[in-house]
């Protein structure tokens, strides 16, 4: 984790985390078993509405049983105990080129966490201060790693997946290969909580 500064690694600690080693390889290699059907059936876009990303697939794909199941349970804990994750995970498949441009998700789809695991290739996640841009922090996306967003982290910050030609972790250069990134979000309040 990178910080703009230590005012701000304070502020987001707890609401942006990321934790190594979160499946192992044997897991890895099962959950994209899993996915990759659902992904080969859609074709690689260079765009979408919503978020300035290109060099992409996704997939929604339930979680019902399986590798996939077993890691859902696995990320409720992130989660608060009255706002689980949905029982299915968005699967984005990144190319080596690919880039997710900084956003912040919709809050009329997506509820107050988000959680992210990645597999096969490392990226780095930057989220910036939509307040004051200066404020920015990075987290190092290692293949097997959970990422979470919350509170301040989610809605004050945008976050990108950055392009391969802009991948470092400071000094570190993190080579950006193909990328699957199992996703769990839950739901926003409603109108009626
Ligand atoms: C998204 C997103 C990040 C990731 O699809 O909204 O922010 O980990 N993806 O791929
Ligand atoms: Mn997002």
């Amino acid at each position: 984790l990178r910080a703009s500064s230590p005012e701000l690694a304070r502020r987001l600690r707890g609401l942006a985390l990321v934790r190594g080693g979160f499946v192992s390889e044997g897991e890895a290699a099962e959950l994209l078993r899993e996915v990759e059907p659902g992904l080969r059936r859609g074709r690689y876009q260079s765009d979408h509405w919503d978020r300035a990303i290109t060099g992409y697939r996704e997939t929604e794909r339930g979680l019902r049983g399986g590798p996939g199941r077993a890691l859902l349970l696995r990320v409720t804990p992130a989660f608060p105990p009255r706002r689980p994750p949905r029982p299915s995970a968005h699967v984005l498949d990144l190319l080596p080129g690919g880039r997710v441009g900084p956003h912040v998700d919709s809050v009329k789809f997506c509820g107050c966490t988000i959680a992210g695991v990645s597999l096969l290739s490392p990226s780095v996640l930057r989220l910036r201060s939509l307040q004051d841009p200066q404020d920015w922090l990075e987290l190092l996306l290692e293949p097997g790693s959970l990422y979470v967003l919350r509170g301040a982290a989610r809605y004050e910050f945008t976050h990108e997946i950055l392009p391969d030609e802009e991948s470092f972790f400071g000094e570190l250069r993190v080579p950006r290969g193909r990328r699957v990134a199992l996703i769990f979000r839950n739901d926003p309040l409603g109108e009626n909580p």
